[in-house]
């Protein structure tokens, strides 16, 4: 008897009974019965020459892999880790009307224009409308080829006869294998797309970039699904009242993970971001008690964003803890920190933390920037004006030094500041005309920039 098995569509666990939460991502109603694959006929195996192995060193002499090919946006070939790589498996992860589809077209164009022979394969638009956007964004002459289809079996065919070096397929939810009993967008069709297209990359030299919409409920299989099976994970991100999206790199076989992109939505497509810091800080007014900007390092690059605090007496017997772009239990932790370690209670307060410009921040160094625009608020008090703050915080109140001290302090005196705060223990780099202060704890850095603690 087949047995049958159950899969989260949010991160693609396996289950043998089902049941209404995944015990391993946390998501409600995202569990679902697999649908097989249809069963065939015993396979036999091709012999010994398939599963043949070869010597690592005999590779490097026979073969000097094809080098990278950058598309000429700056943004895009950092993300990528310098470049695409031939025969690789790239997916697109994001929100639904982020401008994926936007990206990957302009990017397809560039590498076209790069001396890519390139597909794009939609199966979400009619040739026609994929056309009508190039032609909206300028591209209508770039020499892509355009494809609108579902089937797998039939893009595989036409890839195998086309020969392209670079294949886009948009949306891997809305591919379908027809080995594949269930329906487009299911755990198992996307699993099985993406398997067929990341082992056609791998056979015939072509790099293939999948396009995965992030869902928010169950009937469709997210990106999460796929993300073990190719060689990079990239997301694009942003909040819709911004103009401003990242491309950020989570896992990378080529190239650096963490390493972000920013560009800009435009009337004329996506626009690429030189100076995100400039950016950032650009609606920043005059200095206010609870902002502090925090100079941090996205992958190989600094970047200075403005941190948010509000505090306020709170009417409920829970006070609340809101953080947008920041990780709230490590917020809880810095509260517990400010607590025990520097006597400055937060309770009955309300404490808001955002960070500006719908950036999200997952370096440790941004604790120093948090504590110091959680006191700024409960004091009042505004931090000098033109100061960057960074360092870790630990448990014991410590500081500890964050990675690329230099890099940091060149980025702020760059945008116009003139003094940063570090833990005690950062390497000495002078900077003309920035002045650096130095604690070593926080107790220390709340007596010297607040007057308590
Ligand atoms: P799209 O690339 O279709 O999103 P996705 O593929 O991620 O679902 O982008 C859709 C949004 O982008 C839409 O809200 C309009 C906006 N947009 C612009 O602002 N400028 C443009 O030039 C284009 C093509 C789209
Ligand atoms: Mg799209």
């Amino acid at each position: 008897m087949a047995k049958t098995s159950f899969s989260c569509s949010a991160c693609g666990a396996s289950f043998s009974k089902w049941s209404g939460r995944c015990e391993s991502c946390g998501e409600w109603n995202t569990i679902s019965e697999d649908q097989g694959l249809s069963s065939g006929p015993a396979k036999k195996s091709l012999g010994v020459k398939r599963g043949r192995t070869i010597q690592l060193t005999d590779l490097s002499a026979q073969e000097t892999p094809p080098p990278r090919t950058c598309c000429g946006v700056g943004e895009l070939d950092r993300v990528l880790g310098g470049g695409l790589v031939p025969a690789s498996a790239i997916l697109v992860g994001g929100d639904p009307g982020i401008g994926k589809s936007t990206l990957l077209l302009q990017a397809a164009a560039r590498f076209a224009h790069a001396g890519l022979k390139t597909v794009y394969v939609s199966g979400e638009e009619a040739s026609a409308q994929v056309r009508m956007r190039a032609q909206r964004l300028g591209l209508a002459d770039a020499p892509v080829q355009l494809a609108a289809e579902t089937n797998l079996r039939d893009i595989l065919t036409t890839l195998e006869a086309e020969k392209p070096q670079l294949a886009i397929i948009d949306s891997i939810q809305t591919m379908w294998a027809d080995h594949v009993d269930s329906a487009p967008g299911s755990v198992s069709q996307v699993r099985a797309a993406a398997h067929e297209l990341t082992t056609f990359a791998k056979r015939n030299g072509v790099s293939i970039i999948m396009v995965g919409h992030v869902t928010k409920e169950g009937q469709i299989a997210g990106p999460r699904v796929v993300e073990h099976m190719v060689d990079t994970v990239l997301y694009f991100e942003g909040e819709r009242g911004h103009q401003f999206r990242i491309l950020r790199a989570v896992k990378n076989r080529f190239g650096p993970a963490d390493e972000i992109g920013v560009f800009e939505m435009t009337g004329g497509g996506l626009a690429e971001v030189v100076n995100p810091s400039a950016l950032f800080l650009s609606e920043r007014g005059e200095p206010s008690p609870g902002s502090v900007v925090f100079a941090g390092i996205e992958g190989t690059r600094p970047v200075l964003v403005e941190m948010q605090a509000l505090i306020a007496p709170s009417p409920h017997s829970q006070p609340r803890r809101a953080v947008v772009g920041w990780d709230s239990s490590r917020l809880a932790m810095i509260l517990a920190v400010l607590e025990a370690r520097c006597g400055i209670p937060f309770a009955g307060l309300d404490v808001y933390l955002n960070v500006a410009g719908g950036m999200k921040i997952s370096e440790p160094a941004a604790d120093l920037a948090v504590a110091a625009a959680l006191l700024s608020a409960r004091e009042d008090v505004a931090l000098p004006a033109d100061t960057a703050v960074f360092g870790e915080i630990s448990l014991s109140g410590a500081l500890r030094p964050a990675p690329q001290t230099e890099n940091r302090l060149k980025e702020a005196q760059k945008l116009g500041f003139t003094a940063a705060i570090a833990p005690g223990g950062s390497k000495t780099v002078s900077v003309t005309g920035l002045n650096l202060r130095k604690s070593s704890d926080l107790a220390g850095f709340v007596g010297e920039f607040f007057g308590a603690g």
